[in-house]
């Protein structure tokens, strides 16, 4: 799949098959997050990839809407350290990451973290050091669904030269 198609059909995927998804397409994954733009090119991401089940219902309980976290192959648990642009260079990487799960022919969804109230206790499940921010947890798996999402048209977003 080429980028262009991956981007547009990239949709939010919260059912999967239960099929494992290898370490060779995971770390493939991951290597198109550390390839993100960054402020500065300061880089600040650190991805912890949990595949354990008892850490995937772990990590699924302490969220408010990540219940299907426990049935995903794969939570890349994104952090970031306390920089001054660590928030966009975080989503940077993540939304990398689902499009390359995309790419790969999986289905993937982003689970809120930075804001959460969870944010902490996720952080203390994966032993992430003190100074790291809760991005993202990115549940990652064979689909078991082809959502639909209404998009707004491109004539209503798209503005040349003026709002
Ligand atoms: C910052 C952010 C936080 C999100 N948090 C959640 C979440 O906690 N639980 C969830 O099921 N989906 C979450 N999503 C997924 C959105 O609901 C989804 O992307 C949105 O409905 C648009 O659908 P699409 O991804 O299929 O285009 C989040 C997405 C973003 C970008």
């Amino acid at each position: 799949m080429d980028c262009i198609e991956a981007l547009k059909t990239r949709r939010a995927v919260r059912a999967y098959t239960g099929e494992p998804v290898s370490r060779e397409v995971i770390e493939d994954i991951i290597d198109c997050g550390r390839l993100a733009a960054s402020a500065i090119n300061i880089q600040p991401w650190e991805f912890v990839v949990v595949t354990e089940k008892e850490m995937l219902r772990a990590i699924a309980r302490a969220t408010d809407y990540g219940s299907f976290i426990a049935l995903a192959a794969v939570c890349v648990v994104v952090l970031s350290k306390d920089t001054k642009y660590y928030l966009e260079d975080g989503c940077n990487a993540s939304q990398n990451i689902l499009v390359a799960a995309r790419a790969h022919g999986l289905g993937a969804c982003w689970v809120a973290g930075d804001k959460k109230a969870y944010a902490g206790k996720i952080r203390q499940l994966v032993g992430a050091p003190e100074g790291y921010k809760l991005i993202s947890l990115l549940a990652i798996g064979h689909p078991a669904e082809d959502p639909h999402k209404d998009k707004r048209p491109l004539a209503e977003v798209l503005h040349w030269e003026r709002f």
